[in-house]
């Protein structure tokens, strides 16, 4: 690879790990799996080894963590807080103890093996045996000031038991930090999705990603009844020397204080000890409440961990050793096809249910018949299925010698499973795709699309509605929704004049999202939340996307010529363009639309202001208020001080509503927000005069 390779193939690496980056810890929505980003991390590392001179400080393999969430104060670390370096194989863990013995110089050390716990970093600060800080990673320097929400976990005392002194083996304590990973219980996490199903609400798609969202939610009383657990495995003395000759004592000390400390602890000073820890967390995995990824090793002596020190990213006194994606055994019963929005046919998998890592796992994706024929997968099949990336379960392989001879083909419909229209196959792709743009799969598909979280976010109206007004004939594209009569609605069984009224502000606030969620919601293919985003960013509004040309959108990061070309396409012709001509009709679209946090648009009442959400809505999430005020250019954060403009009130308000009071900070109840939302939606420009 010549130098100029190098540069963009670096440059390419970097962009893909930010993007990494921003799903995992900004969206808690990973696309690839902990082992795949590991290696685009390391092929950087690798090419900014080759050609230092390429290499930028602020490269994101020298970076820890996400960004620093703007809804929470962001707090120093006391120490940072740094990762662990990865391993997949016991050669890794080999050349790991090599180098600690020969930066010591010493013939043996002693390490400890204990779970890695699959969860979120949190480090909390006690001072005179009072809760004093509860802070999340952050960029590992800084983190989120979450302590409202840390209090609510079990785990977390707000006051130390007396006699706490006793676990330090000076007796002395002033001020201290523990570090520890923040889970759900598998129990809890099924528990709950019960719940949410018997709510209609969406389903939490995995632990990890639940505890990391639940924790930066700004109600605590929600984060308390969500019950939250964590595993404490470090203890910090802010005011002087650890005090502990080694790991092992340091976690007694941690139990001695009331925390809770993972049981699994074993010691081992060579290979074959290790190696036989590894196995045996292993295989008691499955039987675990809560979802490990792998093991973590540690010198044991402080005093050696101190001499070992840190890299940038991540201490060398540990190592990570990463298991494979947990692999569960069932049949494939039958195969459904599933017609998307972008009338991409799917083939998945009907598995008898099977447990794994934690939820019960009953489909499966098989992808493609290119996929299926690939891995030989036919109905009443043995096989393997795993999560991808641990987030959608997909089958491995097949059991080849169970087969019976009584297994059947996965035949390629000749025709669309929904509306019998004809199939077709793109050159140069493998999706197979029903060629009806009216097919009735692939309008909902859309609708559902627009409605959904990342787009529109319109709260009040699931799939379930959207098909039945499919079906009733009461809309076809994205543009119906804004056309619905709110009586006729509201004279329908399962309707009433709130949830109308709820589905009318979900629509107004659709008018308020950010320019690229709009872009995002119009369904273009190849067009993920990052596409739109860089699009947006390049176009601020319909009139000059609607300029855009292949040559300038294949010049914009991540876009290319095939993204380029499926924009301008679907601005050009069927579906795209009448789905957006649609839109204009009922006033989708703005002159000036809006960008989150930014100065960009248009200033109304809410630019600029910083605002504190407290209590319960009744007619939109906490979430939805958020980003509506961010949509306007406002800011929310998560406690009243001086330098609050306004708080917004619901239900049950507590603290927060006292404290802006003894300030003298404006108080808006919900219906005074609302109105304030709408009539800058409306009109920003007259509003701001107004006022
Ligand atoms: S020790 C320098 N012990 O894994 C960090 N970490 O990639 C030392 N984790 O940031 C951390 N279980 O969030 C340690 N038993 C354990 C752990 C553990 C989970 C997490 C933690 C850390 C990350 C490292």
């Amino acid at each position: 690879m010549d130098r100029e390779q190098a540069r963009h193939e670096m440059e390419r690496l970097r962009r893909e790990i930010e993007r990494h980056n921003g799903l995992y810890y900004q969206a808690d929505a990973p696309e690839i799996s902990d082992a795949d980003y590991d290696r685009l991390v390391r092929e950087l590392t690798e090419l900014e080894v080759r050609f230092p001179d390429l290499a930028s400080k602020d490269s994101p393999s020298r970076q820890v963590g996400g960004d620093v969430d703007t809804r929470f104060a962001s707090v120093p670390h006391s120490r940072p807080m740094l990762s662990l370096q990865n391993s997949y194989d016991e050669a890794e863990i080999e050349a790991f103890d090599q180098r600690v013995r020969k930066d010591l110089g010493e013939d043996s050390v002693l390490y400890t093996v204990e779970p890695k716990i699959d969860g979120v970093a949190l480090a909390v600060r006690y001072r005179d045996g009072l809760l004093a800080l509860g802070l999340t990673r952050g960029d590992g320097r800084q983190g989120d000031d979450i302590t409202a929400n840390a209090a609510t976990i079990a785990g977390i005392p707000g006051r130390l038991a007396d006699g706490h002194q006793l676990a330090f083996p000076d007796g002395q304590v002033g001020e201290f930090e523990v570090r520890g990973e923040v889970y759900f219980a598998l129990s809890r996490f099924n528990e709950l999705n019960i719940q949410r199903q018997e709510h209609d609400m969406p389903l939490l798609a995995n632990p990890r990603n639940a505890a990391a969202g639940t924790l930066k939610t700004l109600d605590s009383a929600e984060v308390k009844r969500r019950g939250l657990s964590v595993f404490i495995y470090q203890l910090l003395r802010l005011d002087g020397g650890s005090g502990f000759l080694d790991h092992q004592a340091e976690l007694s000390a941690l139990k001695q204080l009331g925390f809770p400390v993972n049981p699994f602890l074993r010691t081992a000073a060579d290979l074959t000890g290790l190696r036989s820890h590894l196995e045996e967390l292993e295989k008691i995995r499955p039987d675990l409440d809560y979802l490990i990824d792998g093991a973590v090793i540690k010198v044991d002596r402080l005093d050696w961990q101190e001499a070992l020190r840190a890299t940038a990213k991540a201490p060398r006194w540990g190592m990570a050793f990463k298991f494979a994606a947990e692999e569960a055994v069932t049949q494939l019963r039958s195969v459904t096809l599933q017609v998307g929005r972008t009338g991409v046919i799917t083939p998945v998998g009907e598995l008898d249910p099977v447990n794994l890592a934690g939820t019960t796992v009953s489909r499966a994706t098989l992808h493609n018949w290119e996929e299926i024929g690939r891995k030989d997968i036919r109905e009443g099949d043995t096989v393997i299925v795993a999560k991808g990336g641990d987030v959608i379960p997909k089958i491995l392989r097949v059991v080849k010698t169970d087969r019976t001879g009584s297994e059947r083909q996965i035949a390629q419909p000749p025709t669309c499973p929904v509306c019998s229209a004809k199939v077709q196959r793109k050159p140069g792709e493998v999706a197979l795709r029903c060629i009806n743009t009216l097919c009735p799969a692939v309008l909902a598909g859309r609708l559902k699309h627009f409605v959904s979280r990342d787009a529109c976010d319109i709260e009040g109206l699931g799939g379930k509605w959207i098909e039945t007004f499919l079906d009733l004939g009461l809309i076809s594209q994205p543009a119906d929704l804004f056309r619905l009569d709110r009586e006729a609605l509201v004279a329908m069984s399962g309707w009433g004049e709130k949830s109308a009224d709820r589905l009318q502000q979900g629509l107004l606030r659709a008018k308020l999202r950010p320019w690229s969620a709009k872009i995002f919601a119009l369904g273009i293919p190849q067009v993920g939340v990052t596409t739109a985003e860089t699009l947006a960013r390049k176009y601020p509004n319909l009139a000059m996307l609607g300029k855009a040309d292949l040559e300038e959108l294949a010049d914009l990061p991540d876009i290319g010529e095939t993204a380029g070309n499926a924009v301008l396409d679907f601005l050009a012709a069927e579906p795209g363009a009448v789905v957006i001509s649609g839109l204009q009709e009922v006033g989708f679209f703005l002159d000036k639309e809006a960008v989150p946090a930014s100065g960009h648009q248009q200033d109304n009442w809410f630019t600029g202001k910083i605002c504190v959400l407290t209590g319960t809505l009744a007619d939109m999430t906490r979430n939805q208020a958020k980003q509506a005020i961010q949509a306007l250019g406002g800011k929310v954060t998560g406690s009243v001080s001086a330098k609050t403009d306004f708080v917004v009130t619901g239900q049950v308000a507590g603290s927060k509503l006292e404290r802006a009071r003894k300030l003298g900070v404006l108080v808006l109840d919900e219906a005074e927000f609302q109105a304030r939302l709408a009539a800058a939606a409306n009109d920003p420009g007259e509003q701001e005069h107004a006022d």
